[in-house]
């Protein structure tokens, strides 16, 4: 039932500068896979296939990544080093890759806005590949598109976080409807700890229905001057229905070197059992 998913790229990843100057944030590897691989691959496994993505000056390594490389494949076809190759061809195989460029990163939302072309009229899921999410029986995306069959409106993916770290989220105020289902009433973008309605965190994982394009469109800048895509979606809740989703599995913010570096943990304690 959804079929795209877009991948906002654009953001200057500042956090990780200096290796952010010439090199995507999302190309950053965790061991031996750059993170929006593993993005891709966890919409592959909720059996969506088309992945837009928006992009912007300085990342055209990702369109590479996901471009065949014939010299590379001239180079290593019949080697021993051949399987090294096996999961990135299974990817390009699988998938239709678009692109467009946010010329001006004005934050989130209007990265998603940008992606409107890429999307048209139709229910789609947004990635963030900086929070890598691993899930506990199937992948976040997965459980999220599930979801939607049964609800059929917008879904944010929840996490109860810390309280002091509420300044970092997008912070719901919500009524559980079902275990780990929250009917959204409020939303408030980083707030601090004691203006907070709730310890649950938006984290990068969304189902989004294409009336948030027009809603965006009439969304004036807030928090930051950026548009916000959390202001967007609060008046979806207001006038329809949004749901929060507490997800099973983990989530690394690899925006951070703290969950950058639980993460490469995480994937080499893996790879050593
Ligand atoms: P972040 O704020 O986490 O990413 O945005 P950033 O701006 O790249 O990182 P810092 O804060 O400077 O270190 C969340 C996601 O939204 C995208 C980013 O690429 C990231 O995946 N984004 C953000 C855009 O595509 N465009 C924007 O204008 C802002």
């Amino acid at each position: 039932m959804i079929k795209k998913c877009l991948i906002p790229a654009a953001g200057y990843g500042t956090r990780f500068l200096p290796a952010t100057k010439a090199i995507p944030k999302e190309m950053l590897p965790i061991i031996d896979k750059p993170l929006i691989q593993y993005g891709v691959e966890e919409a592959l496994e909720a059996g969506i296939n088309i992945i837009a993505i928006v992009t912007g000056r300085g990342k055209r390594a990702i369109e590479d990544h996901f471009d065949k490389s014939y010299e590379l494949e001239h180079q290593i076809k019949g080697t021993s080093k051949e399987h090294y190759l096996t999961e990135i061809r299974e990817v390009i195989d699988r998938c239709t890759f678009t692109y467009t460029r946010q010329i001006e990163m004005k934050g989130l939302g209007h990265a998603i806005l940008t992606g409107e072309v890429l999307i048209g009229n139709e229910p789609f899921a947004v990635l963030l590949a900086d929070d890598l999410c691993i899930g506990e029986e199937e992948g976040i995306l997965k459980q999220m598109t599930e979801l939607y069959k049964k609800y059929r409106c917008p879904i944010v993916a929840i996490e109860e976080v810390d309280k002091s770290l509420t300044h970092k989220y997008g912070i719901v105020e919500a009524k559980e409807l079902e275990e780990n289902v929250f009917v959204v009433s409020n939303m408030v973008e980083k707030p601090k700890p004691e203006d907070a309605p709730s310890n649950l965190a938006i984290i990068g994982r969304y189902i989004l229905t294409p009336d948030i394009f027009e809603i965006i469109r009439n969304t004036e800048p807030g928090l930051g001057g950026e548009i916000q895509l959390t202001d967007a979606l609060l008046k979806q809740a207001k006038n329809g229905m949004v749901i929060a989703y507490r997800f099973k599995g983990k989530r690394f913010d690899c925006g951070t070197p703290d969950g950058y570096v639980e993460a490469t943990n995480y994937f080499y304690s893996k790879l050593k059992n």
